[in-house]
């Protein structure tokens, strides 16, 4: 990787970072949500509304720990390890002291959001006086990120692991902008979010960065090689089980009749979440593939299509 055409973020770190900017934010008790329902439809089902409205604000609020859970795992397990080991140059990598200085600012950002999302926990806990669910310690990356590690070349680990991250971290942005514009939702919840969105827009623009400069050095067979790797991790990536297998614990912990639970139950696994071409997450990765100059390489091109064609057989 050259030195000459690493731009680095410091500057706009310094003057933006919501670490340096931000004031602490207070969960408000007014009557506004603490999730938005459209993060889950379990709340907007027929038989949810006809049957047990009363426990939409149990189930926001569970959903709304399990988000600050999966932004804990995903910050401190796997951002948190790829931009430290850039940082500390233990990448595989050559990367320019500039680039590295810049991984740690991430750290410190991932850091930051871990610690904010875990305050807001605390304060949701006291808000409400409910107690999460106890959650599995893994997100859809902790096994997505290890599948495409086991299929690549010793040789291509870290490029494909900083690639994975790279498509993680553009794909979250998308994630979190969802919420900060939802005015049902408490305006402390929105604010959590539009600061995390913030710092990951200069992210996103960091992997990206990191990647394009990568992929231009990278030999024709290696960038075929990691092109292989892509169906697999998005399967992982991309598979909604996870949510689903929350969804069903949920419906467990609500006092209702048995008939009804049997109802939800149904309807949860019933639910079809269809990713095709048109899936926001897909945009997001399309563009990220474009900006990265990765989509230029036709066998990239080419996993895209085959990825489709894998969905039906990941378990
Ligand atoms: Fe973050
Ligand atoms: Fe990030």
């Amino acid at each position: 990787m050259s030195t000459t055409d690493y731009r680095s973020f410091a500057e706009d770190w310094e003057r933006r970072a919501t670490v340096r900017t931000r004031p602490r934010r207070v969960l408000e008790n007014d009557g506004k949500l603490i999730y938005p329902l459209c993060r889950q439809p379990l709340v907007l089902s027929a038989t949810f509304l006809k049957h047990c409205p009363q426990w939409r604000d149990f189930v926001l609020t569970q959903s709304f720990y399990r988000f600050i859970h999966d932004i804990v795992i995903f910050e401190t397990e796997i951002v948190d390890k790829t931009a430290r080991s850039i940082a500390k140059n233990r990448f595989s990598l050559p990367l320019p002291l500039a680039c590295r200085y810049d991984a740690m600012t991430v750290v410190v950002d991932e850091d930051y959001h871990a610690l904010v999302a875990l305050d807001f926990l605390q304060q949701a806990v006291e808000l409400t006086g409910i107690q999460p669910l106890d959650l599995p310690g893994r997100i859809e990356l902790s096994r997505a990120l290890p599948a495409a590690l086991a299929q690549a070349p010793e040789h291509l680990c870290d490029a494909v692991e900083l690639i994975v991250v790279a498509i993680a971290e553009n794909t979250v942005t998308h994630d979190v902008a969802a919420f900060s514009n939802d005015d049902s939702v408490k305006a402390s919840v929105r604010g959590l979010m539009a600061d995390h969105l913030f710092d990951e827009g200069r992210h996103a623009r960091f992997w990206t960065q990191l990647v394009r400069i990568y992929w231009q050095s990278a030999s024709a067979q290696d960038r075929d090689s990691i092109a292989g790797v892509l169906p697999i991790f998005l399967a992982h990536y991309l598979t909604n089980e996870l949510q689903k297998s929350f969804d069903l614990q949920l419906v467990e912990h609500l006092d209702i009749g048995a008939d009804i639970r049997l109802a939800l139950h149904d309807e949860i696994v019933a639910l079809d979440f269809p990713i095709t071409p048109q899936h926001p997450m897909m945009g997001n990765i399309t563009s990220f593939l474009h900006h990265s100059g990765m989509l230029h390489t036709p066998s990239v091109k080419r996993a895209l299509g085959d990825y489709f064609l894998v969905l039906g057989r990941v378990t």
